[in-house]
């Protein structure tokens, strides 16, 4: 799975913030939080989107929290930091777990977090061990939408939250764009907006409250596009047209999906029946 995932153009590279923070005159030593965080969120409205979750989920000291695809750790960090909970991240790719780990070290967020490099499927997770599990744009990469529900109800608490930002499917592409589609959105639970309550329901989650964000990420999706085009010359310098070619290609193929009706965004909070 770990090759698959690379053919989205997020993906490629992740040293490439390391490149980014040295840029800014910080190559090696401690990270400032409020420079990292800038830099290390992989979902919509920075740290904005995770401050939505520790209020709506009041996630406080000493609380137990799970991040369920955690790239380059800036959720998790950013969460532990605000709340002094203990934030669990798992993340699937190798790299961006060793980056990531680095990050933490960095901030000096050892002791907050503890970082695990694997697949959410497999990985062993505590019965009734968290008090929320968490996740940004991750949950639609996770094959078998029913077997990853079920882990994440049997891990948390009853009466634990679970709070999520995802995407869903809104219309299929056209059969010759199939592929493409694929290697570039890597969606593995792609479901319609009415399977995606229901199927959380299915999993223990009665009293799920679903936001739709698809107007909101269109928007955002869009502005970075152009605003990425605008600073073409200032990337380049650090990442080199190459690394340009990348990010863009990625940017571009997201405003698109959102703007042409394809794909839309959905937050919500839930918690476990019992
Ligand atoms: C768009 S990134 C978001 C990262 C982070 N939540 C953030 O917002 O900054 C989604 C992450 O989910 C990870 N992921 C995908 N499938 C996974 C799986 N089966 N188990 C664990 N992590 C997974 C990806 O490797 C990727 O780093």
């Amino acid at each position: 799975m770990t090759s698959d995932i690379k053919s989205m153009q997020l993906y490629p590279r992740p040293e490439r913030i390391l490149d980014d923070l040295r840029a800014r005159g910080l190559g090696d030593g401690p990270l400032p939080l409020d420079v990292l965080s800038q830099l290390d969120q992989l979902h919509y409205h920075g740290t904005d989107a995770l401050d939505v979750a520790i209020a709506e989920c009041r996630i406080g000291l000493g609380d137990q929290v799970l991040e369920v695809g955690s790239g380059w750790g800036g959720c998790a960090r950013h969460i532990a930091h605000r709340t002094s909970a203990h934030v669990t991240a798992i993340e699937l790719q190798e790299d961006y777990d060793r980056v990531a780990r680095e990050l933490t070290a960095r901030a000096g967020l050892d002791a907050c977090l503890t970082h695990v490099n694997a697949d959410f499927l497999q990985v062993d997770l505590p019965e009734s061990g968290f008090d929320h599990v968490v996740s940004w744009l991750a949950l639609f990469h996770i094959p078998d939408r029913a077997s990853y529900l079920g882990r994440i109800s049997r891990t948390l608490k009853p009466g634990g939250h679970f709070f999520a930002e995802d995407l869903y499917l809104i219309a299929s592409p056209p059969e010759e764009e199939r592929e493409d589609f694929r290697r570039h959105l890597f969606p593995n639970s792609l479901v319609p907006l009415p399977d995606y309550e229901s199927t959380l329901k299915d999993a223990g989650f009665s009293d799920a409250t679903l936001t739709d964000m698809t107007d909101d990420w269109t928007a955002f999706t869009a502005a970075r596009l152009a605003a990425f085009r605008e600073n073409r010359s200032g990337y380049e310098a650090i990442h080199g047209p190459g690394g340009y070619e990348v990010i863009h290609t990625f940017y571009e193929k997201m405003a698109g999906y959102f703007a042409r009706g394809l794909v839309g965004g959905v937050r919500f909070r839930a918690t476990l029946d019992g």
